[in-house]
């Protein structure tokens, strides 16, 4: 590389779009999740959610800068009409339940993800989140058993706690990476890369790899979990 190509810290300047929608039985943590992932705040006492409402976060994986527009619905049983309208152009949904109680599990198999796949658009990434990991001694669905069925319905699966934040990183991060890895991606590449750019990233990628791996060091102090 001649010494007046510039740095380029990421391939696309300008963030691509992808809107990520949780949905799930009301009182499973889907506020509480979000809130966590995007605050790094979680609040004991959180009122019910009454109407949709969507929250931002920017990340940057493999030099992809993506913006991440987050829908929280209300999952009481009267607004669930209202939650089916945000499916729409969503490409990322997670399917949230309670590890407590069985009846939110059954709920995503009988309600949640058919009408995702129903009103969603083909080919939207799934995922699965066992809520209130904090609580396993209450435990009213098996980890074997949430895993089977999410692998059943192509989903990726994670026990999440958001009051302790366990795992609701990596969670978000393999849906994006399967995001970026998807048909939806493929579409997006060309408005938002240029080949150029793309080419620069992977040559100062190619030198990253190359060198002492301080980056890496730096991206694991981020995901050092907070503990209960
Ligand atoms: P709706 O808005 O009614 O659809 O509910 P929701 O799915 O958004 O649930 P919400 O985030 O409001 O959480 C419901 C209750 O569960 C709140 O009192 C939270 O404090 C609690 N909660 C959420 N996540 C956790 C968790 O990881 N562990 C424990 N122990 N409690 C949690």
């Amino acid at each position: 590389m001649s010494t007046d190509e510039p740095e380029i810290l990421v391939r696309n300047k300008k963030p691509i779009p992808c809107k990520v929608i949780l949905v799930g039985e009301s009182g499973v943590g889907k506020t509480a999740i979000i809130s966590r992932y995007i605050k790094n705040w979680y609040n004991d006492d959180q009122p019910s959610t009454l109407s949709p409402l969507s929250l931002k976060k920017n990340i940057i994986i493999d030099g992809y800068n993506i913006d991440l527009e987050i829908w929280d619905t209300a999952g009481q049983e009267q607004y669930r009409s209202i939650a089916s309208l945000f499916y729409k152009d969503a490409l990322i949904c997670i399917l949230v339940y309670d590890i407590t109680q069985r009846k939110s599990f059954e709920n995503i198999q009988s309600y949640w993800h058919f009408s995702v796949t129903e009103n969603g658009l083909k080919g939207i990434i799934i995922g699965v989140a066992g809520n209130k990991n904090d609580l396993y001694e209450k435990e009213e669905v098996s980890e074997k058993e949430a895993k089977e069925y999410s692998d059943y319905i192509n989903a990726s699966f994670k026990l999440v706690s958001a009051k302790c934040n366990t795992s609701i990183n990596e969670l978000f991060d393999e849906l994006v990476k399967k995001f970026i890895g998807s048909e939806f991606m493929k579409k997006l590449i060309p408005q938002y890369i240029s080949d150029e750019d793309n080419k620069l990233w992977e040559k100062r990628k190619i030198k990253l790899e190359n060198n002492d791996g301080s980056d890496k060091d730096d991206d694991n102090q981020k995901k050092k979990k907070a503990c209960c």
